[in-house]
């Protein structure tokens, strides 16, 4: 079964086409951050209004880079949800309007299902069961994942989500929007020691994650160690900048290390925008070795948002014979914990 996977939650117009028997066939991104850098963030109209224009060119190039054409496509995956209103409404009117004239099924997939599956698309896949960490620009928690569908949340954030609080971070230090690669940017420079930031919520027991006190605590920082015109030193920024991915990152490793040990489980897979920093990697690489655990990462391209992950997880759902209605429907906010197994 051909699939093509159309993916429009927040700021990447992406697409891609999975073949049931042959894998990923092709993959396209259009990235809208530096339309949306000048405003420190994503402007939600703004990004819906670039998707109606990137969304068919997009589709148009895929087609040509596999050498196939429409006619091709057994199934359409589109994002409903979670993510912005509008944004998500283009891509699932795109999505229903193709089905419709080709006669095909429809999808509407759920956007961090489609994350935590992408590991899938790797050589070495995880095998259920196994444990996962989800930390995007929205989301940060741990689920015990017993097969495609089948998620029990463990764990996850009271407040903002790392992701999120990267991007405050970057904001505060004057960073470049998107905040998580310029925070990793900049902590390059940064010596080791010099700030020493709380690892939130890990004296206590428990899965839950709390980022919005690191973030209080960067500013504090920050405020004490600007001159009188408010501004840092270079050193100092870079010096923040990696206590801070320290902090966050630590606190992620020892939450799943507590998750690990509570489930028993031996794989644990990470995915999500923030997966691609590569501090965090490596953390999580020296403490699969440590654990004797194994560890899988999508690779960073497809950490961040991605057509593929889409269209992965669309169509392990078609196959199951699961299609909607004609209907332009999406879910801002969707719990992962209300999905079914594929069919059910
Ligand atoms: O998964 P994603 O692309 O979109 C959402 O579903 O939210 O995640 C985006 C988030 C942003 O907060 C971004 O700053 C963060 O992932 N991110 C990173 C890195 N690359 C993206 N955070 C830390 N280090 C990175 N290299
Ligand atoms: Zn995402």
């Amino acid at each position: 079964m051909l699939v093509l996977g159309i993916e429009t939650s927040c700021d990447e117009t992406a697409v891609a086409l999975y073949d049931s028997e042959r894998g990923l066939l092709a993959d396209r991104l259009y990235s809208q951050t530096a339309m949306h850098a000048e405003y420190g963030g994503v402007v939600p109209e703004l990004a819906a209004r670039d998707h109606i224009r990137k969304l068919v060119p997009l589709i148009r190039e895929l087609l040509q880079e596999s050498g196939l054409c429409l006619s091709d496509v057994d199934g359409i995956a589109y994002t409903r949800g979670p993510g912005l209103a509008g944004a998500l409404l283009v891509g699932a009117t795109m999505g229903q309007a193709l089905a419709f004239g080709l006669g095909v099924p429809a999808v509407g997939v759920h956007h961090m299902e489609g994350h935590l599956l992408a590991p899938m698309l790797e050589e070495t896949r995880p095998r259920f069961p196994f444990l996962a960490l989800l930390v995007s620009g929205g989301h940060t928690l741990l689920a015990d994942v017993a097969g495609p569908g089948a998620y029990t949340i463990l764990g996850e954030s009271l407040d903002d989500a790392v992701g999120e609080a990267f991007d405050k971070t970057a904001k505060l230090l004057g960073l470049a929007y998107p905040g998580g690669p310029s925070v990793a940017k900049e902590a390059e420079q940064g010596q080791a020691g010099r700030f020493k930031f709380p690892r939130p919520m890990t004296d206590r027991p428990g899965l839950d994650f709390s980022f919005s006190g690191l973030k209080t605590f960067t500013l504090t920082t920050a405020r004490e160690h600007e001159d009188d015109d408010h501004t840092l030193t270079d050193q100092t920024r870079a010096d923040i900048a990696l206590a801070f991915q320290e902090a966050a990152t630590d606190t992620l490793l020892i939450k799943s290390r507590r998750a690990l040990q509570q489930t028993g489980h031996d794989q644990l897979v990470i995915a999500g925008g923030v997966g691609a920093n590569k501090l965090l990697r490596q953390k999580f690489n020296e403490m699969a070795e440590q654990e004797n655990i194994s560890v899988h990462f999508p690779r960073p391209e497809y950490c961040t948002d991605n057509g593929a992950m889409i269209a992965y997880a669309g169509c392990l759902r078609l196959l199951a014979g699961e299609s909607e209605e004609l209907a332009v429907v999406v879910r801002p906010r969707w719990k992962l914990s209300e999905l079914k197994p594929p069919g059910e």
